[in-house]
């Protein structure tokens, strides 16, 4: 198998599409090996295997399938093996499976991070998996499963959960299982289920994971700029989310603070409208769009006026609108 990364793009529902990879990509950027991994959104098993009317959308895997990874949903090894079965046949670099996703409304399905409440059958998952397909195999997790706390701060009043040793003993069995089995890459949000993007992401179980499996561990939580997504990459992979979102030239090295200018944001904002328009279905535009802005507004001043502004219009052509006036309004160089 290939090193991962340095650099992955995070799947997020609604904004992991094809659309987002062509803006990022459309930045010049470090020549291919540098350049980022794509996860998708979570696609679902079910919706996928019963040829769901959106489907051609979510496994669309431009403009980059040698660097694209299918992130699959589903709870149960029958279905997932014959939806990865299908993903093989296609041009990709690899099928992720989530472990992670803590939604209630995908953890009463059985799927995302119900999966680590039972090893056995994550490791028969990831078995099935591997039967079918060589492409690169990967989970991603999170600390734990619902209702798995890491341990209260000792007597001394030292905060054990600051020990990289805390609570580690059941993620690691966890990842040797998947490991055994045949996975080839461990991704870890540290964060525990219940806590969705409170406290901190808790780096150090990566790199005490990284420090313990043969397999390469990606960390993924929290990378706020361009020197902390350099800084952590020299110690291993690192996947990025919300930021790639708010600064989608972040994968070209070039520093935020030279960035964003005014005509930058409007440009790039605009040409994302077109490119959701030419890549994603009409029934999507407008929920992606929104989803979208919720993190690009933070590049301005008055975002929260400009976000509720764009979430209360019903066109992309009238978002577009919106942006073109925000940029008359503000200074040349409004950082927020
Ligand atoms: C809007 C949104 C949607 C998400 N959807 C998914 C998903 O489909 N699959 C998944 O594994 N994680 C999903 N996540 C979690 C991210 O992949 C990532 O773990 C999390 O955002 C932390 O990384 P960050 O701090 O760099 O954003 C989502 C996060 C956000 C904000």
């Amino acid at each position: 198998m290939n090193s991962p990364g340095p650099y992955m793009l995070a799947p997020m529902a609604e904004l992991s599409h094809r659309a987002l990879r062509e803006l990022i990509e459309g930045f010049n950027g470090p020549p291919a090996p540098v350049r980022p991994e794509y996860y998708t959104e979570m696609i679902s098993v079910p919706a996928l295997l019963a040829g769901g009317p959106f489907e051609e959308w979510y496994l669309d895997g431009g403009p980059c399938p040698e660097r694209l990874v299918y992130q699959l949903l589903g709870a149960d090894e029958g279905p997932l093996a014959a939806a990865a079965a299908l993903l093989d046949r296609r041009d990709c670099l690899g099928i992720d499976v989530n472990m992670g996703c803590a939604a209630p409304v995908i953890t009463k399905t059985g799927a995302g991070v119900r999966l680590m409440e039972d090893m056995d059958k994550a490791g028969r998952i990831i078995a099935a998996l591997r039967r079918v397909t060589k492409k690169r195999l990967s989970a991603k997790l999170r600390l734990g499963p619902r209702g798995f706390r890491l341990p209260r701060p000792g007597p001394a009043g030292e905060a054990a959960e600051k020990s990289p040793s805390a609570g580690f003993e059941y993620l690691l069995e966890f990842c040797r299982r998947l490991e055994s089995q045949g996975l080839d890459l461990i991704i870890l949000h540290p964060r525990l289920a219940g806590e969705k993007f409170k406290g901190r992401a808790r780096w150090d179980y990566v790199e005490a994971l990284r420090g313990e499996l043969s397999i390469p561990v990606a960390g993924n939580g929290d990378i706020a700029g361009w020197e902390s997504m350099e800084s952590r990459a020299r110690e291993g992979p690192v996947m990025i989310g919300r930021l790639a979102v708010k600064e989608p030239w972040i994968f070209t090295r070039r520093n935020s603070p030279s960035l964003p200018d005014r005509d930058l944001l409007e440009k790039t904002a605009l040409h994302f409208l077109d490119l959701l328009a030419r890549y994603q279905p009409p029934e999507f535009h407008l929920s992606r769009a929104r989803r979208f802005f919720r993190y690009y507004c933070d590049n301005f001043i008055w975002a929260e006026y400009l976000r509720n502004k764009i979430n209360r219009e019903e066109t992309l052509e009238g978002m577009g609108r919106i942006i073109r006036g925000h940029c008359r309004t503000i200074p040349e160089n409004a950082a927020p």
